[in-house]
């Protein structure tokens, strides 16, 4: 995350430990600590290889392996931009100066770090259209709902800023979720949004929500929607896979209970819009432009 003196991102020095009891690690230049696999990744704004020494000597650790990088690298080659999906404008703080006062959209700032959800992957704004759509077309319609794999905290945010009253984030990546929550307080979004640290795969939190918000990836989609308490909401909006696995997502499906009000595709992305058969046929398909 961004802490002073820094404002912005630039090089990214990035060390994969083998382990991750590392121990306290107060540094000026970290950005954060990524758990994965029983790995610690530590990212850095500058060249580490003296503390990195220390920790190893410490922590009886070794380096599985180290990069120095573009931060437009991590983003896929992309700059992260001011974007806007009206009624939104999502601003990353290095641009909040630039925001042009005569912009009327609801601004969203954002701490992206090195965390899934600046807005630049087709899956996430796939997710923000489809939802600003539902929650402008139809106000009030969704109170309450659940964000699995919640990554920056965007759709969360998004979502509160345009009504839902109530919000649960949730994210395996203790990383993520400590810049979920800085984001979500960075929009005064605390009384609506609660970001909690979970594994999806030991556990399923309550789904009995207005919405199911779940970008995620092939094999915890699937093992989702085998779970029958995953389909206790009304609407579910599905993304993170390609057309190639939509055959073998859709054998897993209860179809007997649900109807796919829209798919959308960007890039080779897709997005289901689900809903449940009895809540169903009162306008919200006509809230969404259909296949497309
Ligand atoms: C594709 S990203 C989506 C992030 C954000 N919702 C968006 O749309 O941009 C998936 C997120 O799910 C999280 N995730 C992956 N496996 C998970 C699991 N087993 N339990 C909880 N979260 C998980 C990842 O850490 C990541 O932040």
């Amino acid at each position: 995350m961004l802490k002073p003196p820094y404002t912005r991102y630039d090089q990214l020095h990035v060390y994969n430990f083998d382990r991750t009891n590392l121990g306290e690690i107060d540094d000026p230049d970290l950005i954060g600590t990524w758990i994965e696999d029983n790995t610690a990744i530590l990212f850095f704004h500058k060249e580490k290889q003296a503390l990195v020494d220390t920790i190893c000597a410490r922590a009886e650790a070794t380096i599985l392996y180290q990069a120095q990088l573009d931060y437009q690298d991590w983003e896929a080659g992309l700059d992260i931009t001011t974007f806007t999906v009206p009624p939104l404008t999502v601003v990353p703080l290095w641009e909040e100066q630039q925001l042009a006062k005569e912009d009327e959209n609801i601004p969203i700032r954002l701490d992206p770090s090195v965390i899934f959800g600046s807005g630049f992957h087709p899956s996430t704004r796939l997710c923000l259209a489809v939802l600003t759509d539902l929650l402008t077309s139809h106000p009030k319609k969704i109170r309450t709902m659940v964000d699995l794999g919640t990554g920056t905290g965007l759709l969360s945010i998004g979502a509160a800023k345009l009504g839902v009253e109530e919000v649960r984030a949730y994210d395996n990546n203790p990383f993520a979720c400590s810049v979920a929550e800085k984001n979500v307080a960075l929009n005064s979004c605390q009384k609506q949004i609660r970001v909690m640290e979970t594994d999806l795969r030991n556990g399923l939190p309550d789904t009995g929500v207005d919405m199911v918000v779940a970008n995620l990836y092939k094999s915890l989609l699937i093992d989702l929607f085998q779970n029958p308490d995953f389909w206790k909401a009304k609407y579910y909006l599905i993304s993170g896979f390609i057309p190639s696995m939509e055959e073998e997502l859709l054998a897993t499906l209860p179809m007997d209970q649900l109807k796919l009000l829209e798919r959308r595709k960007s890039d080779i992305w897709c997005l289901w819009l689900l809903a449940k058969k009895a809540v169903e046929g009162r306008g919200m398909r006509h809230a969404v432009c259909g296949v497309r």
